[in-house]
């Protein structure tokens, strides 16, 4: 019998299209790959786009040197959308990346990884502004980039 997948893709509240999970999955569960193109950023950069003074990504950063693009080859991982209180996490497996259930997460419910992204250079208010957090939490740190770097 055919497996039935744990996620599928639909419009989100908080941006665009979200994925979200078909059926209950437990913590610790794998959920899916990010998968794409690897490039380098130098190539990212290029294909870097700013729409009206805000970011929008599918990359997913490997390492100093790679980058996974998501919008080139890429598969549904591609539009998990953040939060700054997600149910999931990504982890590095050998230059893949692979996403994880970091609750329990019950049929339904949005599936979120924190970007905890990263830029060079000083953290502005207009930086702030083109990476703006709309996950609504209450510990919102409202950006979906990494504070603590
Ligand atoms: C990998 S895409 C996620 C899929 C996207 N929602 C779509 O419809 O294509 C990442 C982009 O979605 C937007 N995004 C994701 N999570 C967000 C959030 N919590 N707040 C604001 N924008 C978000 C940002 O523009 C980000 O660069
Ligand atoms: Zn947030």
């Amino acid at each position: 019998m055919a497996k039935t997948l744990k996620y599928l893709v639909k419009d989100s509240d908080v941006h665009g299209k979200g994925v979200f999970a078909a059926k209950d999955i437990k913590k610790g569960k794998k959920i899916i790959e990010y998968t794409g193109n690897v490039i380098t950023w130098e190539e990212a950069n290029r294909r870097f786009v700013d729409r009206d003074g805000h970011s929008f990504t599918m990359f997913f950063g490997i390492d100093d040197q790679m980058v996974i693009d998501g919008a080139d080859g890429g598969n549904e991982a591609r539009f998990i959308n953040h939060s700054c209180k997600p149910n999931c996490e990504a982890k590095n497996k050998n230059g893949r990346i692979f996403i994880y259930a970091k609750k329990n997460i019950k049929e339904g419910k949005e599936l979120f990884y924190d970007y905890l992204l990263e830029i060079e250079g000083k953290i502005t208010k207009k930086l702030l502004k083109k990476y703006a957090c709309f996950c609504g939490n209450t510990k919102c740190r409202g950006t979906q980039l990494d504070l603590k770097k």
